[in-house]
């Protein structure tokens, strides 16, 4: 009896201090504010698979405010989202074949969304890794950690 007496409050910092993994598939949204609706996304490393889907709840379309959703490791995704921004809006602001993109969706615009399944199984439990839309001019508030557990 004593022991749970101890363990409540332990339990209940526990899930206000720590955002807890999501299952395997997870959804983010992003809208006409220029913002996504999380700033950090946990799975678990035992998914092996994860099927995240973009959705853009505003009304602009692609051109104005379109949004991606790029994964990369945090020393690497600001290089990544200059040269993903020079790419253009014909190949959604997606640098091809570069390796430092972990993970990508398409580019989507109000309305619409997009989804991508990818391999958790090979990224670092303490790894450090940040996702970003690459539409010039979001990534500096469109960004969030990314965590394997
Ligand atoms: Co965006």
């Amino acid at each position: 009896m004593k022991k749970a007496f101890y363990l409540a409050p332990l339990v209940a910092m526990t899930l206000a201090g720590h955002v807890m993994a999501e299952g395997c598939e997870v959804t983010i949204d992003s809208n006409d504010m220029m913002k996504y609706d999380k700033s950090e996304i946990v799975v678990a490393k035992s998914c092996g698979e994860v099927t995240l889907t973009l959705t853009h709840s505003g009304a602009l379309p692609a051109a104005v405010m379109g949004h991606n959703w790029i994964l990369a490791k945090t020393g690497e995704w600001q290089a990544l989202a200059g040269d993903a921004m020079a790419v253009g809006p014909d190949k959604h602001y997606l640098p091809e074949g570069d390796e430092c993109m972990l993970a990508h969706t398409d580019l989507i615009g109000g309305g619409e969304s997009t989804s991508v399944t990818f391999d958790v199984s090979g990224l670092d439990p303490e790894g450090d890794y940040t996702f970003f839309c690459s539409f010039p001019g979001h990534s500096f508030q469109m960004n969030g950690k990314f965590r394997v557990e």
